[in-house]
Formats: C-alpha cells, sequence, structure tokens
C-alpha cells in the first residue's frame, strides 16, 4: 500500500441529517451535525480518492479543495444525488442521518396556532442505502447504525438486509459516540460475520481505520 493508496478510486459519501418540509419555515430533522462523515470525506480524500460528498444542512467546511461536495436538504434530494453519483464508485459510504419520514403534503403557507391537536400525516423517504445495496455491481458498500437496543442483531440485520459489505455500529449507550461529540465508538462488523470492537476514539481516527479496514478487505 503505497502513500495515496486510493489514488484513481471514486469514493461516494452521505453525510449530515436532512430536513423534510412541514411548511415554508418548519421541518422534521435529526441531530446529526454530519462530523463523522467530513472526516471520511476528509480522509477519503487524503489516501488520493476522488470524493464526491453529499451532505444535508450542516455548518461543517471542508479543508481540502479536492472534494467534491453536493448540498441537499430533504431525502428525496439526497436520493436524486447518490442516483447520479454512485454507479462509478469504488466505495460508497452512508452515514447520514437520513429522516425516514416526511411530511405527506407541504403546507403552501405557514400553518397558524390553533387551540386544538394538530396531525401531520407522515409517509416514508426513500432508504437510500437500500438502493445502493440492491444496484452494487463492484461498489464496497459501508453503512451506519445507531441502535438504541439489540445492537449486534440489529445492525447485521441491516447489514444482509441493505447487502452492505460492512456496517459501523455506532452506540447510543457510550459516552463521548454519537451526535455532535468529537469522538465515537464503533463496532465494525463485516458481511462474513466478524464483529470487531473499537476503542473511543476521534471521529477522524474512526475514519482512518476505516479506510484502512477497508482497504485491506479490498485490496490485501
Ligand atoms: O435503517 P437505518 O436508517 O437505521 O440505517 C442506517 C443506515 O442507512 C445509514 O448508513 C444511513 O445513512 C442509511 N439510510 C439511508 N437512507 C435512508 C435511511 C437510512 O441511506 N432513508
Amino acid at each position: 500500500i503505497g502513500k495515496l493508496p486510493l489514488r484513481g478510486k471514486k469514493v461516494l459519501i452521505t453525510a449530515g441529517p436532512t430536513y423534510e418540509a412541514i411548511d415554508p419555515v418548519r421541518f422534521i430533522g435529526n441531530h446529526s451535525s454530519g462530523k463523522m462523515g467530513f472526516a471520511i470525506a476528509e480522509t477519503a480524500a487524503a489516501l488520493g480518492a476522488s470524493v464526491v460528498l453529499v451532505c444535508g444542512p450542516t455548518h461543517l467546511k471542508l479543508s481540502g479543495k479536492t472534494i467534491e461536495r453536493i448540498d441537499v436538504t430533504s431525502a428525496e434530494e439526497m436520493f436524486e444525488a447518490v442516483k447520479s453519483e454512485y454507479a462509478d464508485a469504488d466505495i460508497a459510504i452512508a452515514a447520514a442521518a437520513v429522516a425516514d419520514y416526511k411530511p405527506a403534503t407541504v403546507a403552501d403557507q405557514k400553518i397558524k396556532k390553533k387551540g386544538a391537536a394538530l396531525q401531520i400525516n407522515l409517509e416514508p423517504t426513500p432508504d437510500i442505502l437500500k438502493y445502493m445495496g440492491e444496484q452494487k455491481q463492484n461498489q464496497f458498500l459501508v453503512g451506519f447504525a445507531l441502535e438504541t437496543e439489540n445492537e449486534i442483531a440489529n445492525a447485521k440485520g441491516k447489514l444482509t438486509r441493505k447487502n452492505l459489505d460492512l456496517i459501523v455500529l455506532n452506540s447510543l449507550n457510550d459516552t463521548g459516540a454519537g451526535f455532535k461529540t468529537e469522538t465515537n465508538k464503533v463496532t465494525f462488523i463485516t458481511r462474513e460475520g466478524d464483529i470487531l470492537p473499537q476503542e473511543l476514539k476521534a471521529k477522524e481516527k474512526v475514519a482512518q481505520d476505516l479506510f484502512q479496514f477497508i482497504q485491506e478487505k479490498l485490496y490485501a
């Protein structure tokens, strides 16, 4: 493995949350900061890859200029961007916290407050990672999972259902892991059934170890 082991490889990454509009001023979102996905993008670029980062709303900035960044807002927009970038990717890593549901209709005007309960009907958003699993040719496909119970079993189920090569499980039960933190504690679970718990470490280091692991799988 040389100094730029991913030179000539295209790495597609999704990062950040998605926002699903309720009306012109409100949305359904989540606490994802995008930090893990951005760390993965920077690491891939440092290893020489050609990187496309599809990211939901975030204030994060990239340090390098070599990353192609596609900003999106909703799950639907993220899906469109992924559809156009996935086919020629060599490695695809889905680190985005995509909303699972969106309002079935978006109100044209700001919804007025009334003195009664308000119902908003939700419908599922596209499962972007499932699409990538279904369309997979030679891509090495990595998903993330954040589970609060039966973590290993749920993550393994996701890996199988979405036809992934590797799933990175983060636990909300570990301090220093998860949303908005600088560190993460993850477990790598492979298609072959290996379960590899990692130490708590900086998200940058998690990203480096992830690519080390992928390279060993792909090019060893
Ligand atoms: O099923 P769940 O949402 O927990 O799976 C998490 C993984 O799936 C993450 O890698 C996430 O980026 C991806 N995902 C996606 N599209 C969705 C939902 C999740 O790509 N609509």
